[in-house]
């Protein structure tokens, strides 16, 4: 039904208000009283063979929504009942910006893909705290930060943790986002001579914010690292004694696209997520798992659209999976439907748990 009311009317409208109109409602239904326990009695994933434990909590299963989706943490007890298995808002920035000029989120349906240059547009990390301090306390809900767009490169670390500050005693899990292609020059704090002193002192920052709780941080990266840098990276997580890594990022390349080129080429910068993304996300994935091997926790995303992919990244390494894209075409039913199919997958492979399978082809 999603996918005859996407095709009818929802790719004709444009796509940045549509998710506005479509969460916004989805957010209404859900704030009636009795609503949300219904939708989540029927979709939250509830076989105990897709339980996984990461960062110290146990979750009801390794599907989450990736960042992005809920900028400013405005539903995430409705998108929870969407029976993801977590939730992952941001990136919320230091101070509130409006991000890029409209338009600057694009549709490539024949990739099964989008293009974004949205910015970091979100209200700041003070209004994304009172929202979080409403937070339910059931559900596992990571918040991602980033940097604010009008502050100096040299002032990067003290943007990043000033969101820490407020932000780490209300999170899960904190990610240090450093990959998005649609602030300048971020990216860039993916050296390691720069991303050493950022994440040493976003750590510090959890640990003064929230003494009694460690706050596990995780930081995110590109695709389009050099495979040098991703292992550089790797050992310095390890190093550092980080918690996570998420990867990947949507990337700034364009190849292979189904898509015609001059209609890609109109539609400008922009990071391109979806199906193309795939293949990369998950050579990234087996790089990082090659080279720090179980010490630290991996979450996939990049392309995933079935539990084909999702198991197939569990299987490289991967503890938790995300996903943005695939929930965008896949519609409402995409998280339960992905869920269901792993718990059969997880069983057709004579397992108890899909815990067993991590890391499994490694
Ligand atoms: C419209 C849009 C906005 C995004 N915003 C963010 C963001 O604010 N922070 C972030 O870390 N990733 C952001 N992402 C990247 C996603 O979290 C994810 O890493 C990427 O899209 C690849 O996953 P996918 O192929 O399942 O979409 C965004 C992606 C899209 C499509």
């Amino acid at each position: 039904m999603y996918r005859f009311l996407y095709w009818l009317v929802l790719q004709r409208l444009p796509a940045e208000g549509t998710h506005r109109v479509t969460f916004a409602l989805w957010r209404a239904l859900v704030a009636v009283p009795g609503v949300a326990a219904l939708v989540q009695r029927w979709l939250a994933p509830r076989d105990a063979v897709l339980r996984v434990h990461a960062f110290g909590r146990e979750l009801p299963g390794p599907l989450g929504l990736a960042a992005g989706f809920d900028k400013d943490a405005k539903g995430v007890r409705a998108l929870l009942a969407l029976g993801f298995g977590f939730v992952e808002v941001g990136t919320v920035t230091a101070e509130a910006q409006p991000g890029n000029p409209k338009p600057r989120l694009f549709r490539l349906p024949r990739d099964r893909a989008l293009v974004n240059r949205l910015g970091f547009n979100n209200d700041g990390a003070v209004a994304a705290a009172q929202r979080l301090a409403h937070r339910p306390a059931e559900g596992t809900i990571g918040v991602n930060i980033g940097k604010t767009k009008r502050v100096a490169e040299a002032e990067a670390i003290a943007d990043y943790t000033a969101s820490a500050l407020r932000l780490a005693p209300l999170a899960d899990y904190l990610v240090v986002n450093v990959s998005s292609p649609n602030t300048p020059g971020l990216r860039d704090l993916q050296t390691v001579d720069k991303l050493r002193p950022l994440l040493a002192a976003v750590r510090d920052a959890c640990d003064l914010a929230s003494p009694m709780r460690r706050v596990p941080l995780l930081v995110k990266i590109a695709p389009d690292l050099a495979d040098e840098d991703i292992d550089a990276i790797a050992d310095l997580a390890v190093e550092l004694g980080l918690d996570g890594i998420i990867a990947t990022n949507t990337t700034i390349a364009r190849a292979g696209l189904a898509t015609p080129e001059p209609r890609v080429a109109a539609l400008g910068a922009g990071g391109l997520s979806g199906a193309p993304l795939a293949l990369r996300s998950l050579v990234v994935l087996r790089r990082l798992r090659a080279r720090a091997g179980t010490r630290i926790t991996l979450i996939a995303v990049g392309g995933i659209e079935t539990a084909d992919d999702a198991w197939q990244r569990i299987r490289a390494g991967a503890t938790l999976v995300q996903g943005y894209t695939g929930f965008i075409y896949g519609g409402p039913g995409w998280p339960r439907r992905i869920h269901r199919e792993l718990a059969a997958k997880v069983r057709a492979a004579g397992l108890s748990s899909i815990e067993q399978a991590i890391g499994a082809d490694a």
